[in-house]
């Protein structure tokens, strides 16, 4: 069973319109190019507009970076899943910085992935442990906890298009990597074996199976080489179009 190789670039908060533009600008010529791998912009809402105008008629996926389950209503600040479908085919769900600062829980997850299902948005769900629970040898009970509830209300015949990220929070933002061989067990020993404990053997053998965490151009090719990882979900690194380039290159030498 080949997966396609996927890299997503999660912005965060960052880049107005001019220099979201700008960044997308620089990398299309040789992003549009590398077809074998799924290639995926996830800029904040603000910058959503331009960057698919520039993406439209290419390959290149677009997704935002949360949304609302509701439907619409009175929810100031937030946005419903069917604007967000306007622009985009994807959705990051259940980042773990969505957890730590705006009280996201496996119960709210689980929500919004029916939501994005139901309007043919592809979620890309985060998973991963704090480093205090990696080092009071939690990992496996916090992500199974967190796939179990959080992938609760996943349509079962749709769920082969679930896309997860395992992102130990320890290693966001902090240049501390997981060590390639701790990050395949994860997903290899713990999230494969749930999926397929949960969707049956056939679906969790068609879903992608991420690692994010501090992964640059130097050390994506480690990860992606390993038969468990189909590819990053890729934070600072996707702010810098050498960077973001040479992850989406190294993914490619995986295809
Ligand atoms: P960094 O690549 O900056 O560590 O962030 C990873 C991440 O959180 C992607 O969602």
């Amino acid at each position: 069973m080949s997966r396609k190789p996927f890299v997503a670039g999660n912005w965060k908060m960052n880049k107005t319109v001019e220099e979201a533009r700008q960044l997308v600008a620089e990398m299309m010529p040789e992003l549009t190019e590398i077809s074998t791998v799924e290639r995926v912009l996830c800029p904040p809402f603000t910058s959503i507009l331009a960057i698919s105008a520039m993406v439209t008629g290419t390959e290149i996926g677009l997704g935002a970076q949360n949304m609302h389950w509701e439907e619409k209503g009175a929810f100031t600040g937030e946005v419903a899943p069917n604007m967000v479908r306007e622009f985009c085919n994807y959705v990051i769900l259940g980042h773990s910085e969505r957890r730590l600062y705006f009280g996201e829980t496996d119960e709210s997850v689980a929500k919004k992935l029916a939501a994005a299902f139901k309007v043919g948005l592809v979620p890309i769900v985060c998973v991963g442990e704090t480093l205090e629970e990696n080092e009071a040898g939690r990992t496996e009970e916090v992500v199974t906890r967190q796939l179990r509830e959080g992938l609760s209300l996943v349509p079962k015949e749709e769920a082969d298009k679930l896309v997860i990220a395992y992102e130990p929070v320890w290693a966001i933002g902090t240049g501390r990597a997981a060590n390639v061989e701790d990050a395949s067990r994860v997903i290899g020993g713990v999230i494969r074996p749930v999926l397929a404990d949960m969707f049956g053997a056939a679906t969790e053998e068609s879903i992608r199976v991420l690692y994010g965490g501090s992964v640059k151009g130097s050390n994506a090719a480690e990860y992606f080489r390993e038969p468990a990882i189909d590819g990053g979900l890729i934070g600072g690194a996707s702010l810098k179009k050498d960077d973001f380039l040479a992850i989406v290159r190294a993914a490619a030498e995986t295809a």
